[in-house]
């Protein structure tokens, strides 16, 4: 089966990470990492403070990027209270809330005619109706694949001052690998953690290692986040091969944005079907809902895992992880033959 349903990086994690794997030995596996008696939590944090020119202690570290939005969103929001979040976006994001008895609120992203799009106006109007005590922003976002433009997210920040921000970069690095505006934001908002994984671009997903950087506002989350004892030492092996790895992530960087202009291109001859413009690695396809079941069949028995939403809002969408040069051709061959077999607009074949 190949599974193109979970928006993992299927070109794999740099050589170096193999190499960093082949070289653990008792130290990684058997000693904690004692990097607490030198004053920082451990040699990942310190190379990502200096790699974003943020202070060590604004760098967080976690089990995954999953882990922290729990730890901050269990670490603030108290029962009653109130996160706002996208409607449309990774399912989890809704359900944290309620882990701590808070609410959910939810702002609408809008459905334009080749992409997704934030409504900043729309979403400050309710953050000031709501005022929630947490608020969830993304980008890019999963499934819509859009993401915000700096002075949107200023003019964000900006509004959301009385509250705990939480940016979510997972999809980070697809669109461009620029990494300047981190410091800058948490530098201008005590408030506001910026979280990073290292699951999506550096495809390290099964090692769950990812950072966050945190405003100087934010020290309850720092302490509620420490771990004594140090943190994954093969995790931050690999982390760190992969920190070291530039120019390998740039070329599958690169090769993913053709691959998605290859899709953008393909869909835009179906008709019926519309392929939104995304800077993750993965794109949302809008598909006539009479197909969805046949494709859904074929797809299984050509061994093509792609996401198929169970949410009513999109239910006549797929989501298709882009994954290497080879497999998304497989991907659209497949389209193809499906679509020369008579499926059409006219009516399920
Ligand atoms: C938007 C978004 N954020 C965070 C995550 C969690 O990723 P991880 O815990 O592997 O860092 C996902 C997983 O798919 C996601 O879609």
């Amino acid at each position: 089966m190949l599974y193109l349903d979970r928006n993992e990086n299927l070109y794999g994690p740099a050589p170096k990470c193999y190499e960093a794997l082949k070289q653990v030995g008792v130290e990684e596996l058997s000693v904690y990492s004692r990097e607490y008696s030198r004053g920082v939590k451990s040699k990942l944090s310190e190379r990502l403070a200096a790699e974003f020119g943020i202070p060590e202690p604004q760098i967080l570290l976690s089990e995954g990027s999953e882990d922290m939005l729990k730890q901050a969103v269990h670490c603030y929001l108290g029962p009653g209270e109130k996160a706002l979040c996208p409607a449309q976006s990774w399912w989890y994001y809704q359900r944290i809330a309620s882990e701590v008895g808070g609410e959910t609120v939810t702002y609408a992203i809008r459905e334009g005619r080749d992409a997704y799009g934030y409504d900043v106006d729309e979403i400050i109007s309710l953050y000031q109706k709501e005022s929630p005590r947490v608020v969830l922003i993304a980008s890019p976002n999963n499934p819509t694949g859009n993401s915000f433009a700096d002075e949107d997210l200023s003019k964000l920040t900006e509004a959301f001052r009385e509250s705990i921000v939480v940016l979510d970069e997972a999809y980070w690095g697809f669109a461009d690998m620029s990494n300047e505006r981190v410091a800058r934001l948490v530098g201008r908002y005590r408030n506001l953690a910026v979280l990073r994984t290292f699951s999506k671009l550096y495809a390290l997903a099964g090692a769950r290692v990812a950072f966050t950087a945190v405003g100087t506002g934010l020290s309850r989350l720092t302490k509620f986040a420490a771990r004594y004892l140090g943190y994954n030492r093969i995790s931050e092996s690999l982390a760190l091969a992969a920190l070291d790895s530039r120019e390998y992530y740039l070329d599958v960087s690169r090769k993913l944005q053709q691959d998605r202009e290859l899709y953008y291109r393909f869909f835009a001859t179906c008709k019926g079907f519309r392929c939104y413009k995304s800077d993750a690695n993965f794109v949302l396809v809008k598909i006539p809902p009479h197909l969805k079941s046949p494709l859904q069949q074929y797809l299984n028995d050509e061994q093509i895992a792609l996401k198929f939403f169970s949410e009513p809002e999109f239910h006549s969408f797929i989501r298709i992880t882009l994954g290497t040069e080879e497999q998304n051709h497989r991907v659209l061959n497949a389209f193809s033959y499906f679509l020369s077999l008579g499926h059409s607009m006219g009516g399920a074949a």
